[in-house]
Formats: structure tokens, C-alpha cells, sequence
């Protein structure tokens, strides 16, 4: 009986040790993204006794149980090694990026969660956020002459013509913290012409950020979308409504968020978005825009320092 026990001891300890090595070595050591073995076992819930005490757990689970315990668990770590993977390249994205002054370009179908990620980028990156939607509502609100002639476009749906939106990026492009600080263009280019205005100033990006989502999340998205207009925060009435009374009660929806308007608004969408893209293939990098909205920056913190590593 004695020599049965110590041989299960021996056979667990082997077993826990082959867990232990399936542990990359560069995550084993104290590795460059700050993760040990011990962090990653923490998450995926591992309780080894590594100290071996405890024998009677083979005795009463038999030797076979406490294998596929283990053989459980390795997938488990297997996952969480990967979670703390993905964790930790984003963690790395701004540090990565290492230098101010970055030049980004999102691009995306209406409600693709361009401003959503814009609000993320802007602060990892302290670059400053031209949105040409919010540009021209502005402008509209306000009654400038480049308002006048937006209005009409905006509130059927419509692309604003070239000409009244290339001179007000122009214009914002040119101001000093945009110099300093770099930029985040949002819905700009959108247009073959537009991307080609950019072009002939010689204006040109670190990375062109391009969120992918299908039609038919897109209509849902718009038409649950509201925004604080005391903050700016975007909510969506189902997938991310605020918690507070007061924030819920001030809340609007924008005038073309109408399951009508963004058919047409798809369709403008549609007839440019290969153009614009095939401008920046050199720097493109295209994200699943489906996945929840921490996950699609993930993504997008790696393809920013992918293109400044390149
Ligand atoms: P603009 O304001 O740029 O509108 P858009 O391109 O249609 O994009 P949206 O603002 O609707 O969506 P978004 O991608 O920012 O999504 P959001 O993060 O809010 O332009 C408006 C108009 O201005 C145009 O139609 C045109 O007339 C004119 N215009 C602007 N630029 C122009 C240009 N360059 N040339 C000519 N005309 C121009 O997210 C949407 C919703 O989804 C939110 O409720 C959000 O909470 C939710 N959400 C976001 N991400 C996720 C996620 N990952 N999962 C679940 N829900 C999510």
C-alpha cells in the first residue's frame, strides 16, 4: 500500500511538472509583458498543491481522476495564457506606438463604433479627434455658411459635397495641436476625392484603421444610438446604456439615426468605401467590428503599433 501511494505521489508530481512546462518559457520567467506562471495559473483557478501533502487526493479520486483533472486544467491555463496574451499587447499598443504626433484614419459604415473607439484612441494616444459628422453638425447648429450647405445633405442622408468638407479638414489640419499632438481623422477621406485632396496636400497617415460590420447590425446600432450632449458620450439603448437617471433623461438621438435615413447612408457607404480603402492599402489594417467594443480596441491598439513597428 506504501509503495502504491508514494508511486501515485510520483506520478502526480510528474504530471504537475509536465503542467507546469507546458507553460511557455518566455511567460515562465518574469517575461517582458509582466506575466509569471503563477499569474497565469491564478486565471485560469488552478489550485495545485504543489507541495504534495495532501496524497490522500489520489487515494480517493485514484490516479486516473486526478490525470484528467490536470489534462482539464492545462486547457484551461492553455486559455488564459491567451487572454493575458491579448490583455498585454493592448496594455503594450501605446507604449508601443512610443511616440507623439501619430496620424490615424478610421473608416467604417455609419455605426461601425468609429466614435466609440475614437473616444478610447484619443485618450491612450492624446491625439486630437476630427470627426467630420460632429464638424459639420456643429456647423449646422451654429448656421456658419459651411452649415447651410451641409444641412440639406445631412438630414436626407446624403455625402456632403467634396468641396465644402475638403477645406474644413484642410483648415483643422493646419492648427497648431494638431501639429503637435498628431490627429485621429473619424469619417474622413470618404470619398475617392477626398482621399485624393489629402493626398495632393501631402498629407499622409501612420495607420488606416478600417472596422468591418455587416448591414444588418449596422441598423440596429443606429437606431438604438443616443448621445450625452453635456459629454459626448455615445450610449446604445440596449448594449450600453448609462447607469445614472439624470445622464438617461438628457440623452438625444440624432436626426438621421432613422432606419430609413441609414439605407441611404449605406448605400453612399457602399458606393466609396473600396476606393478610399485601395488609397491606403499600404497601411490598412482591417478589424472584425462585431466583437464587443473592448475587444474591437484590442484590435485596434495592435494594428496602431503594427504599422508604427513596421
Ligand atoms: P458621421 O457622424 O460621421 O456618421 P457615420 O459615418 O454615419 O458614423 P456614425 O457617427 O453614425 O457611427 P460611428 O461609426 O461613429 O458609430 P458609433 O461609435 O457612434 O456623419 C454624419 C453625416 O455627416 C453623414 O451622413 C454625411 O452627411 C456627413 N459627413 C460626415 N463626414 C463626411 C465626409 N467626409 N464627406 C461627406 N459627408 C460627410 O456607434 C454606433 C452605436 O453602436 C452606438 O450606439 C454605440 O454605443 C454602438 N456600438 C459601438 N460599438 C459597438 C460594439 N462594438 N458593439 C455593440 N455596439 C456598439
Amino acid at each position: 500500500m506504501k509503495y502504491t501511494l508514494q508511486s501515485s505521489a510520483f506520478a502526480l508530481l510528474m504530471c504537475l511538472s509536465s503542467t507546469l512546462a507546458f507553460v511557455p518559457s518566455s511567460i515562465n520567467a518574469a517575461s517582458p509583458w509582466g506575466t509569471t506562471t503563477e499569474s497565469a495559473l491564478k486565471m485560469a483557478d488552478l489550485n495545485l498543491d504543489t507541495n504534495f501533502d495532501d496524497v490522500s487526493v489520489v487515494r480517493l479520486l485514484g490516479l486516473k481522476r486526478v490525470k484528467n483533472i490536470i489534462r482539464r486544467n492545462k486547457a484551461k491555463t492553455e486559455s488564459a495564457l491567451k487572454a493575458a496574451s491579448a490583455a498585454e499587447t493592448s496594455e503594450a499598443a501605446p507604449a508601443a506606438a512610443g511616440k507623439s504626433g501619430l496620424k490615424l484614419i478610421i473608416a467604417g459604415a455609419p455605426a461601425s463604433g468609429k466614435g466609440t473607439q475614437c473616444e478610447i484612441i484619443k485618450e491612450e494616444y492624446g491625439v486630437v479627434h476630427l470627426s467630420t459628422g460632429d464638424m459639420l453638425r456643429a456647423a449646422v447648429a451654429e448656421g456658419t455658411e459651411v452649415g447651410k450647405q451641409a444641412k440639406e445633405f445631412m438630414n436626407a442622408g446624403k455625402l456632403v459635397p467634396d468641396e465644402v468638407i475638403i477645406g474644413v479638414v484642410a483648415d483643422r489640419l493646419e492648427q497648431e495641436d494638431c501639429k503637435t499632438n498628431g490627429w485621429l481623422l473619424d469619417g474622413f477621406p470618404r470619398t475617392p476625392g477626398q482621399a485624393d485632396a489629402l493626398a495632393s496636400a501631402g498629407v499622409t497617415a501612420d495607420c488606416f484603421i478600417f472596422l468591418n460590420v455587416p448591414d444588418e447590425i449596422l441598423v440596429e446600432r443606429v437606431v438604438g444610438r443616443r448621445t450625452d450632449p453635456v459629454t459626448g458620450k455615445i450610449y446604445h439603448m440596449t448594449f450600453s446604456p448609462p447607469d445614472d437617471e439624470e445622464v438617461l433623461a438628457r440623452l438625444e438621438q440624432r436626426d438621421d439615426d432613422t432606419e430609413e435615413k441609414v439605407k441611404v447612408r449605406l448605400e453612399q457607404f457602399h458606393a466609396n468605401v473600396e476606393a478610399v480603402k485601395g488609397s491606403y492599402s499600404e497601411i490598412g489594417v482591417d478589424i472584425d467590428g462585431t466583437a464587443a467594443p473592448d475587444v474591437v480596441s484590442k484590435a485596434v491598439g495592435a494594428a496602431i503599433a503594427s504599422k508604427i513597428a513596421a
